[in-house]
């Protein structure tokens, strides 16, 4: 698998002669039935858009990434970068690869580097703005499987080490744990992760150190657990973090929070975690 460093420094590998525009093939060209879309001069000039995506083969390893155009007309698709995808992959180029299944930020498979933010395509509206073509990478500083999907089976062995599950070795008689309104307000803003793993590959301490630092996406739902009045394992919970790696790289930059498509605060869960690791 192919891992960039960073989505720029990706960009740099390529060769600027492959920067511009690429073709698609001549594959793409040749059905009449998609000629509105594969062929511009027949497209409404104003609302052709160019999108700049990148492509790897795990088959062809020896090829460098590189990015290649597509041009769209927006009058012809929906309002969201996965309409556009959709879109060139139905009618454009069918070997572009890429990860969806809800289409409305519920599943959290469509998470990629959209104009330099991660961000989940199906919530992401496409710039209008026809002459300035948008750039869509994978997930920054994750090995790739191909094109725009990321490996995240480390992302997962990190989130099942921290046991995302009630545990409680006194279940209530009646079968039912019971928790108070105001205790189950406490996981409000962090039930609602959806593990888009987009906060974690944004974070600079989970570029440099993924291998042992858990990220802002597994560390919340750590607190998440830690949090739940009905939960009895918090003590052990929060002993598993006490080392130098899994929570204390954060050094609270924020970034995982303005990223969050879901408007959730990652980087305020780490905080209340460490406070009470501090303070109990
Ligand atoms: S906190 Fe937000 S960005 Fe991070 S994994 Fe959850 S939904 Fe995605
Ligand atoms: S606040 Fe912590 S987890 Fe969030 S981006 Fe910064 S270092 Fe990463
Ligand atoms: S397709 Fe499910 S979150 Fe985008």
């Amino acid at each position: 698998m192919f891992k960039p460093s960073t989505a720029s420094s990706a960009l740099r590998a390529i060769p600027s002669s492959s920067r511009a525009s690429v073709s698609i093939g001549a594959r793409s060209f040749h059905a009449s039935s998609r000629a509105s879309l594969a062929t511009p001069s027949e497209t409404k000039p104003a609302q052709t858009k160019e999108f700049k995506i990148y492509r790897w083969n795990p088959d062809t390893p020896s090829e460098k990434p590189k990015l290649q155009s597509y041009k769209v007309d927006l009058s012809q698709c929906g309002p969201m970068m996965l309409d556009a995808l959709i879109k060139i992959k139905n009618e454009l180029d069918p070997t572009l690869t890429f990860r969806r299944s809800c289409r409305e930020g519920i599943c959290g498979s469509c998470a990629m580097n959209i104009d330099g933010v991660n961000t989940l395509a199906c919530l992401c509206r496409i710039d209008k703005d026809v002459n300035k073509p948008s750039k869509v990478y994978p997930l920054p500083h994750m090995y790739i499987v191909k094109d725009l999907v990321p490996d995240l089976t480390l992302f997962y062995k990190q989130y099942k080490s921290i046991e995302p599950f009630l545990k409680n070795d006194n279940p209530p008689a009646q079968g039912e744990f019971l928790q108070t309104q105001e205790d189950r307000k406490k996981l409000d803003g962090m039930y609602e992760c959806i593990l888009c793993a987009c906060c974690s590959t944004s974070c600079p301490s989970y570029w440099w150190n993924q291998d042992q630092y858990l990220g802002p996406a597994v560390l919340m739902q750590a607190y998440r657990w830690m949090a739940d009045s009905r939960d009895s394992y918090g003590a052990e919970r929060k002993e598993k973090m006490q080392n130098t790696m899994s929570l204390y790289r954060c050094h609270t930059i924020f970034n995982c929070s303005r990223t969050c498509p879901k408007g959730l605060n990652p980087a305020l869960a780490i905080a209340k975690m460490k406070l009470e690791m501090a303070t109990e």
